[in-house]
């Protein structure tokens, strides 16, 4: 028995509760990166069939300096859901920001990250930030008056159904205000066997990331679930252009959770995870429903990954 004193985001107690007690077998994909999970999901972006960090990665070291090009220099860079901030040197190397503000709802990864990022810009002035980035969020005073270069790579965004999207693009817009830019990643639509290994990958790693959300319940919830009895599953669902991921039951099982009980039957699942792929032009039509306005995309050869850069332009009538 874990003898340190539970300290569960209530959040998560309730999403938890409704998956099992409304029958809706769904829970939050936000809720896969505690500690364990972000460790994992550090693994995943070294997969040899996870593309999409390294293919963005190669974006941005060779078309950062274009984004400074294209107005992006001297800016205040606000990256949404920092993370680890891995790919955010190139582009600061390139833009010289005025300042930067990366803002991420776990504390932990945040301080850690400012630090490590510091060391390499030291005249760079850093406010990291607490924050969930779903709402408007008011950005530090001393960042007021510069102009704003938003920052939103990984395609985190393709976690998001489309309504929560444009809800989401519109709280950028809100938050950096009229005349500031956006840099944002989108996964594109390819190959379903390419997405599909993407998601499940041979070494298992993807299926860890998935069932350490179990594990992360029995852990702070206090439940008892057979972990083991679970399997990972990834599909393409063509209608919705996206990735889902499951956890399928093998068995007819018995848990409780927080002391609750529940049961699951066999095949039945708890889907953890949407991951939208966007065609040629879907994610410029996502962008404009935000209110941003794009003014180039770029892509690598096979295009597998496209960087978008997006403008917030006063809004006009439209004919
Ligand atoms: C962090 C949302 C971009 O959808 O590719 C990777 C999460 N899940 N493998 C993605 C994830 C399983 C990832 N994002």
């Amino acid at each position: 028995m874990d003898m340190t004193i539970s300290r569960v985001d209530p959040a998560f107690r309730d999403d938890v509760r409704r998956c099992f007690e409304d029958q809706s077998h769904a829970i939050p994909a936000r809720w896969l990166y505690d500690r364990e999970g972000s460790e994992l999901f550090e693994q995943i972006t070294a997969l040899p069939e996870y593309y999409p960090t390294r293919t963005e990665t190669a974006l941005l070291e060779s078309y950062s300096g274009d984004v400074a090009d294209m107005g992006g220099k001297g800016r205040a860079v606000v990256e949404f859901g920092s993370g680890s901030s891995i790919k955010t040197p190139h582009l600061l190397r390139a833009t010289e920001p005025a300042a930067y503000v990366p803002i991420d709802i776990s504390g932990e990864f945040l301080a850690a990250s400012a630090a490590q990022l510091q060391n390499q810009f030291q005249q760079l002035p850093i406010y990291p930030l607490e924050a969930d980035f779903m709402r408007r969020i008011d950005l530090p005073d001393e960042i007021s008056d510069m102009p704003k270069l938003g920052f939103f790579p990984g395609s985190t965004i393709g976690n998001m159904v489309a309504r929560t999207s444009v809800d989401l693009l519109r709280f950028m817009r809100e938050t950096l205000g009229t005349g500031s830019q956006l840099l944002i990643g989108f996964d594109r639509i390819k190959d379903p066997d390419v997405l599909v290994a993407a998601y499940d990958d041979s070494a298992g790693v993807t299926a860890e990331f998935s069932l350490n959300l179990l594990h992360r319940i029995n852990r702070e919830m206090d439940g008892d679930i057979a972990v083991d009895q679970f399997r990972h599953i990834a599909i393409w669902n063509d209608l919705y252009a996206r990735i889902e991921i499951y956890l399928e039951v093998q068995s007819d099982i018995s848990f409780s959770i927080d002391g609750h009980p529940y049961d699951m039957i066999k095949g039945q699942k708890i889907h953890i995870e949407n991951s939208h792929k966007y065609g040629l032009r879907d994610a410029r039509l996502m962008l404009r429903a935000g209110g941003w306005s794009p003014v180039r995309e770029w892509s690598d050869e096979k295009d597998y990954f496209s960087l978008i850069l997006a403008e917030a332009n006063p809004y006009k009538n439209a004919p």
